[in-house]
C-alpha cells in the first residue's frame, strides 16, 4: 500500500515515511518497486565514475572523517597536476567518461589552480564530464571552476536538522552555509549531488524524514547516500556503523521519489558489506564510483576504517566494478550518464 503510493505520487506523509523506515515489513516490496523503476528509466545500465581522490588535506575538523584536520596520525599527500593528469589517462583508456575530482578542503589548491587544472582536462578530453568534490567553496568560486569547465558537483548535506549538523560538525561550519553552498551550485547550472551517510551518531528516524524533504527542495541531480563507518583517529571511533537494512531501504526509497536520480552504490556501502554495493544496486543504485586515485595514495585517503580498493590498481576496480555488475545482470556502461538527459523535469 504505502510502497504503491510512493511509487505513484513519489512523496509520502511524514507519518507515512516514518512508517516505511522504522520496519523491515515493507522491504521486499520496496526494493522490487525501486529496481522496477529504475529499470523504466535505465534498464541494466550501471554508470561509471572515477574518483579521483587528489588532497588529503583538509582544513576543516568534521567528527566522523578520518581526513579531519586535528588527526595527526595520517600523513598528508597531494598529487601533482601531472599525476591527476595520468589518473584521467588512466582512466579514460579504462572507459571512464567521467572523473570526479575529490579532495579535503585544501588552501593549497587555489581557485586558480583548481580552474587551471579543470580547464586543462576539460581540453584535453573534450568528451569527458568534470565532477568537483571540494567542499564548501563561495558562489564566485564555484562559478570560476564551472566557467573553467566542470559540470558537476559533489557536496553532501549531512544532514538537514541544524542541531544534528551541529552533533557532527565543529561550531566553525554551519548547516545553513552548506544548504547555501547546495543551492549556490545548481543556481550558477551545476548537476548537484547532496547526501547523507546513514547512521551517522545521533541519527534519528526524524532527521531523515528532514533530509527527505530537504532532498525534495533542492532536487538534485544526483544523491550520495552511504553508511556512517567508524575512524579510529575521530572523536566518533567507538560510535557504531550505520545499518545495512536502513541504507537499502533508503535508497529504494529515494529511487521511488525521485525515478531518474543518480544513486551511487557507494564505496561505505561496499566496506560495511562485502556484496553491498551489488544489494544497492538491487534496491535501486545505479552508479558506481570505482578509485582511479595511484595506489601509492590510496591508503591515506581514509574517511573511514576498513575502506575497501585501498590495495587495488585502477584497472583491477574497473574490471572488479564489470565483473560485479555482471554478476547480478547489470552492465556497466561508460558514456557520460547525464542527469540532464533524464531530469527534465527536476
Ligand atoms: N563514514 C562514512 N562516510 C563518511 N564520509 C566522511 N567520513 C565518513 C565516515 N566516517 C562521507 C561524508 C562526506 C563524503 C565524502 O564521505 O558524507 O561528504
Ligand atoms: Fe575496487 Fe572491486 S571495485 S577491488
Amino acid at each position: 500500500m504505502l510502497v504503491q503510493k510512493l511509487r505513484q505520487q513519489r512523496d509520502l506523509t511524514d507519518q507515512e515515511f516514518r512508517e516505511l523506515l522504522c520496519c523491515e515489513n515493507n522491504d521486499e516490496d520496496l526494493k522490487q518497486n525501486a529496481d522496477a523503476v529504475r529499470r523504466e528509466h535505465y534498464g541494466n545500465k550501471v554508470y561509471l565514475r572515477g574518483l579521483i581522490e587528489f588532497t588529503n588535506y583538509c582544513k576543516n575538523n568534521c567528527y566522523y572523517c578520518g581526513i579531519r584536520r586535528a588527526n595527526q596520525k595520517i600523513s598528508r599527500y597531494r598529487l601533482t597536476q601531472e599525476e591527476i593528469f595520468s589518473c584521467c589517462e588512466e582512466g579514460y583508456a579504462l572507459g571512464f567518461r567521467t572523473f570526479v575530482l575529490q579532495g579535503g578542503e585544501d588552501p593549497y589548491f587555489t581557485d586558480d589552480y583548481i580552474c587551471q587544472i579543470v580547464s586543462k582536462i576539460h581540453n584535453q578530453f573534450p568528451d569527458c564530464a568534470i565532477t568537483l568534490s571540494i567542499g564548501e567553496k563561495s558562489y564566485e568560486s564555484y562559478l570560476a571552476y564551472f566557467q573553467a569547465g566542470a559540470e558537476r558537483y559533489l557536496l553532501r548535506h549531512e544532514t538537514a536538522d541544524p542541531v544534528h549538523y551541529g552533533k557532527l560538525h565543529p561550531a566553525e561550519m554551519s548547516c545553513t552555509n552548506r544548504q547555501k553552498c547546495l543551492f549556490d551550485l545548481k543556481k550558477i547550472g551545476y548537476q548537484v549531488g547532496a547526501g547523507i551517510m546513514v547512521g551517522s551518531p545521533f541519527q534519528t528516524l526524524e532527521n531523515i524524514i528532514a533530509d527527505l524533504r530537504f532532498l525534495q527542495k533542492l532536487q538534485p541531480q544526483m544523491i550520495g547516500i552511504g553508511p556512517f563507518l567508524p575512524h579510529q583517529d575521530t572523536p566518533f571511533r567507538d560510535e557504531s556503523a550505520g545499518d545495512l537494512k536502513l541504507t537499502l531501504r533508503l535508497l529504494s526509497i529515494l529511487r521511488l521519489m525521485f525515478p531518474k536520480v543518480l544513486l551511487p552504490a557507494t564505496t561505505a556501502l561496499g566496506t560495511l558489506h562485502p556484496m553491498g554495493r551489488e544489494l544497492g544496486l538491487k534496491a535501486g543504485a545505479n552508479v558506481i564510483m570505482p578509485n582511479l586515485s595511484p595506489t601509492s595514495v590510496r591508503k591515506k585517503y581514509m574517511l573511514y576504517d576498513n575502506k575497501i580498493c585501498t590495495g587495488e590498481e585502477s584497472a583491477q576496480c574497473r574490471s572488479c566494478t564489470e565483473r560485479r555488475a555482471a554478476g547480478i545482470g547489470y552492465e556497466v556502461v561508460t558514456d557520460r550518464g547525464d542527469a540532464k538527459d533524464f531530469c527534465k523535469n527536476s
